[in-house]
């Protein structure tokens, strides 16, 4: 996969400036699957927040589990809050909070194409070394995949996601894979069945359609047939062992203090290494993209030759 390196300057600027041709050409750089690395992050985090961010490991290592800011409801979970002060906790709350409205403001400019028709998803922060992390096939991140949530059906809605390594000293590594048409020819029609519209999308039809808008909260809903599908293309792919032996790999060092932002539902990403990212996800409407065509919703919707979300 492409990545594309943009000064720090050049991204503020445009943004600041709405310079609409080059932030449509990056808009659809990130669509095509292309990786936007900024090798000094245009989001950065005040000085005193970073120290706490580092610091906190070897003060509470209850602090440090799976950290996620969910903005809707302004909360922070991951915290083990019975053995962490009461002060820590809210410490990091607040730079959680911080950071996703910091990210937001940015994006809202940078991807000013899309007029923030999306739903500003959780934030995370991953304090843990990714190498040799003890997981199972589906929870490991060093496995070529791309995103699927569980338990939060998008809908056909896209997954972007933009991340920070705040590690003082070193890259956070990566590994992407081959283009998602690509990947789909892959496990489809052999491997995975490719989707098929369920009775109720189809009797619905447009009614159904104009239901599932996500209307600033994703409603916990039944998958669609595009949400299950992109679930049993994560899981499938992780679990190739034949797949991830041979498929094309390209490997990234992002560097400190660098941000980077990828489209994780369509792109094929793996972390190898690196400790201490920050990360704000949102879901983007697939009707915002400069290139809708490309949206994966629309790939599968042309190869099942049926509407899937
Ligand atoms: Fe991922």
């Amino acid at each position: 996969m492409p990545v594309h390196a943009i000064a720090k300057e050049a991204a503020l600027n445009a943004a600041k400036d709405g310079d609409a041709e080059k932030l449509r050409t990056w808009a659809a750089q990130l669509e095509a699957g292309g990786v936007l690395y900024f090798p000094q992050t245009p989001v950065p985090i005040p000085i005193a927040d970073l120290g706490v961010l580092l610091g906190q490991k070897q003060k509470h290592s209850s602090l440090h589990k799976n950290i996620a800011y969910k903005p809707n409801r302004d909360e922070l979970t991951g915290v083990d809050a019975k053995s962490s002060p009461a002060e820590a906790v809210e410490q990091l709350h607040a730079i959680m909070r911080r950071y996703s409205k910091s990210v937001e403001n940015f994006l809202g400019e940078f991807l000013a194409p899309y007029q923030r028709r999306w739903v500003l998803d959780y934030a995370s922060y991953r304090p843990i070394e990714e190498q040799g992390r003890d997981l199972s096939t589906r929870k490991r991140n060093d496995l070529l995949h791309t995103d699927a949530f569980p338990t939060r059906p998008t809908k056909g809605w896209r997954i972007l996601r933009f991340f920070h390594n705040i590690h003082p000293t070193r890259t956070r590594d990566w590994v992407t894979g081959d283009a998602f048409p690509k990947v789909v020819g892959n496990f489809t029609p052999g491997k995975l069945a490719l989707p098929r519209p369920d009775g109720a999308l189809a009797k619905a039809g447009k009614g159904l359609a104009s239901a599932t808008g996500l209307g600033g909260l994703v409603p916990q809903w039944k998958r669609t047939p595009y949400d299950e599908f992109m679930m049993q293309l994560h899981n499938a792919m992780k679990e190739d062992s034949e797949f991830q032996g041979v498929c094309t790999k390209e490997y990234f060092q992002f560097a400190p203090g660098s941000s980077w932002m990828v489209y994780t539902e369509t792109v094929p990403h793996a972390v190898l290494a690196g400790q201490y990212a920050l990360e704000q996800t949102f879901l983007v409407d697939p009707a915002a993209m400069v290139e809708p065509e490309l949206a994966p919703v629309r790939v599968l919707e042309k190869l099942a030759g049926a509407r899937l979300a």
